[in-house]
């Protein structure tokens, strides 16, 4: 049975536009607020919150986020490649996915190093991916090695390749020359001991630095999920490119799908989220009765809209209907999640004390090392840039 709960309606992240400012909430339901304010005020426990405005670090500047990450990125599905090669934009490239004779998987640079054709258009031949235009051949680490009209292979023929991994019938590529950090999962878990629901996708009118800050930031944990924390999230960084957070909360939305959360599996919950790389997040669920797993991944698209990719997992051996009703209730709490992020902007100026773990999550995203694509050694004779289109996405962190 579910507990009488207070009417929240005046402090809830509104779902119109307008939202309420701190003095509206108090006036509207002083308990609550003051217990959630006093929370976000008392638990850094390392001075820096003096009141609601001052000592909150130095927020880094817009210009210090990388536009691509260098991180791991959703491509498709698997069973997506066994009818030819497929192209996408992602990242402001053309890139192209194929699947060799010997079932071995590639991402390249979709744009033919010779006169510009999309190999996505072309065929795979044996290992390598034809193009379709002058028929030029290259392997799965973007040599080219076979050219019909002659034997000689001229420097320029070579696509950029990316690194790759197949997993759960998903193929994912790293967005740099080398790998920074492999493929994660869950913490301490096997991929092989999980199976994913089906992949979905949406796109959120926020950018991809906003959308990251998401795990870590405190205030909209109750603003936005209607979690009040119960005690303060414990934050850290278990490796150079992954930062986690953990907090238990109480579940005190009034929608219908937190009461059916309630009811089905208790109304606490203890969530675990890591990111990785920035563009990345794992996130574990834990209720009294029932555990949920997920993996969102990221990306940048352009005008400050961000693509979500979303696999829900289960333990195999569960029953499906099991993952059909996960991936149900994070669909929802996700989308409801984009919603409310819509059109918001990043602005150093006007952190509070309240936004410290979230600054803190940008200095940390600010200053991930970017690796940056080996020195292109083709120049495009017509206007002096890299043939492979490089230079545009160099990141210098400031
Ligand atoms: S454009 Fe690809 S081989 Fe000529
Ligand atoms: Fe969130």
């Amino acid at each position: 049975m579910l507990r009488p709960r207070h009417s929240s309606s005046q402090f809830r992240s509104p779902k119109s536009e307008s939202k309420p400012d701190t003095t509206s909430i108090s006036a509207g339901c002083p308990h609550r607020s003051e217990q959630y304010f006093r929370t976000l005020m008392n638990t850094r426990g390392n001075g820096q919150e003096q009141n609601g405005h001052s000592e909150v670090p130095a927020a880094p500047s817009a210009s210090s986020f990388p536009a691509h990450p260098a991180s791991w990125y959703f491509f498709c599905h698997t069973d997506d490649l066994r009818r030819g090669p497929l192209s996408k934009k992602i990242l402001g490239r053309d890139l192209v996915a194929f699947r060799t004779a010997s079932g071995k998987f590639a991402v390249l640079d979709a744009r033919c190093s010779h006169l510009g054709a999309n190999l996505g258009c072309g065929e795979v031949v044996g290992e390598t991916i034809q193009c379709p235009f002058h028929q030029w051949q290259f392997g799965r680490d973007g040599r080219c090695e076979k050219i019909p009209s002659q034997t000689e292979i001229p420097v320029f023929a070579r696509q950029q390749s990316y690194p790759v991994v197949e997993r759960h019938g998903f193929l994912f590529f790293f967005n740099g020359t080398d790998v920074l950090f492999p493929l994660p999962f869950f913490e301490g878990e096997s991929p092989d001991a999980f199976a994913p629901g089906k992949l979905f996708s949406y796109v959120a009118d926020a950018s991809w630095v906003m959308v990251a800050a998401q795990g870590f930031d405190r205030q909209h944990f109750e603003t936005v999920h209607e979690r009040r924390l119960l005690r303060p999230p414990e934050i850290s960084s278990p490796g150079l490119f992954v930062r986690r957070n953990q907090y238990h909360a109480e579940i005190i939305g009034e929608s219908w799908r937190d009461r059916i959360l309630r009811m089905l599996v208790g109304d606490t919950v203890t969530l675990t989220v890591h990111n990785w790389g920035g563009t990345i997040y794992l996130v574990k669920a834990e209720f009294p009765r029932a555990c949920s797993r997920f993996l969102v991944l990221y990306r940048p698209l352009e005008d400050d809209r961000t693509h979500f990719d979303v696999i829900v997992f289960s333990k195999r051996g569960l029953l499906e209907l099991g993952l059909a009703a996960r991936r149900w209730f994070t669909r929802g709490h996700l989308l409801s999640e984009a919603a409310q992020i819509r059109d918001t902007q990043y602005r150093p100026g006007r952190f509070i004390a309240a936004d410290t773990e979230m600054v803190e999550f940008f200095r940390w995203l600010a200053a991930l090392p970017q690796q940056l694509p080996k020195s292109p050694t083709v120049k495009d004779s017509t206007n002096d840039t890299p043939a492979n289109g490089f230079a545009a996405h160099i990141h210098q962190p400031k």
